[in-house]
């Protein structure tokens, strides 16, 4: 065990998308072989997304997880070997278990560190990086990797137009380290299993067989109201224990499935649409992964810069809610 760290801060950011790239009019051929319709105007106002990235056959979360790992490790100047704590958080680990994690930190050749998943669906990296971040600073880890990644082609049911044209595949990573100043300001984690049916895959493994339908469910509206109060009342939340306010924000890095959803988000605290990293857009909803992606995507842009302040925010299924304010 480590001495006690104050605080912990990100040192490296890395995102990976399969190279397998669909767009609406993709999606709209595909589905039209099945005889279901859609159309790249209704899911670009809907949602404004634009495009999917898919893996193929063969590819599991852990090859995406390890991809954007390395980059991570690459910015922050780190070795795998330096790493003593892996978090993965998926909702569509490769096996029923062992954890992604594990099989993540045998391919990046390392052993001995503690490595598991974290299984909060599209709340996933917030919960991870809050964990990983009370784990650095009670002193049980110097050095962690969070990791979000996710196949949720796998989970689609492509003869539901209103969920199939939603989602896609990918992983982010961050190297969270410790360290005297903050990194880390506040965070605060929700739940409300009372909404666990709103979106949710039912199948289970048992005796051998698959029970139950292995696919995506979401009641898209229900969904989509809860996460709207659920992203502002959090950040206001997060904003308080900080003892700042939403203008202090130079960033905002919401979950990435509906633009619509981000904006509203930035309207109601008062921020500038500008101030909001957004890339549904070309990697549509990729549930866990989504934040790191993104964040990724704003560092190696350029946006996000050192001192900086970002709100990262989660939402998705369980129902699962959370943010976390930091100075990157
Ligand atoms: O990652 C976890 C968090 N997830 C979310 O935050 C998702 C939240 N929900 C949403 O983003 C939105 O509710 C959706 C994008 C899923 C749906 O948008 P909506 O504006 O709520 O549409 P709707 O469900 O009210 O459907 C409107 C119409 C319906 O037709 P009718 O009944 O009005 O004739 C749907 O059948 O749009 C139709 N529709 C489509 N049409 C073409 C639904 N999906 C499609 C589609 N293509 N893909």
């Amino acid at each position: 065990m480590n001495a006690p760290s104050t605080h912990s801060r990100i040192t490296g950011t890395g995102g990976f998308l399969p190279p397998r790239r669909l767009s609406n009019a993709d999606m709209v051929a595909l589905l039209a072989q099945r005889g279901v319709e859609t159309s790249d105007d209704w899911i670009v106002e809907r949602t404004g997304i634009r495009a999917r990235h898919f893996v193929d056959d063969g590819v599991h979360a852990s090859d995406l997880a390890v991809a954007a790992a390395r980059r991570a490790l690459e910015a922050a100047r780190r070795e795998a070997g330096e790493v003593d704590l892996i978090i993965v958080a998926t909702s569509t680990p490769d096996m029923v278990f062992p954890s992604t994690a594990a099989i993540v930190q045998n391919k990046l050749g390392i052993a001995g560190c503690p490595a598991f998943d974290l299984q909060a669906v599209c709340s996933g990296f917030v919960y991870a990086l809050t964990v990983a971040d009370a784990m650095i600073r009670a002193g049980s880890a110097r050095c962690a990797l969070v990791i979000g990644a996710e196949v949720f082609s796998r989970l689609l049911d492509f003869d539901d137009r209103t969920t199939c044209v939603l989602f896609g595949d990918g992983a982010g990573a961050v190297v969270l380290e410790a360290s005297p100043t903050p990194g880390i300001v506040a965070s605060e984690l929700h739940a409300d299993g009372r909404h666990v049916g709103i979106l949710c895959v039912p199948g289970t493994v048992a005796g051998g067989q698959v029970l139950g339908d292995p696919l995506l469910k979401m009641d898209g509206q229900a969904v989509f109201k809860l996460a709207v109060s659920a992203l502002e009342g959090v950040a206001r939340s997060v904003l308080a224990k900080a003892g700042c306010q939403a203008s202090d924000i130079d960033w905002l890095i919401p979950h990435q499935a509906n633009i619509r959803i981000m904006q509203s988000t930035a309207r109601k605290l008062g921020l500038a649409p500008e101030k909001v990293v957004v890339t549904v857009g070309d990697h549509g909803n990729t549930s866990a992964a989504s934040v790191p992606l993104a964040l990724d995507v704003a560092v190696r842009d350029g946006r996000v810069c050192p001192g900086h302040r970002v709100m990262l925010e989660g939402v998705g299924g369980g129902f699962t809610w959370g943010a976390v304010l930091l100075d990157y």
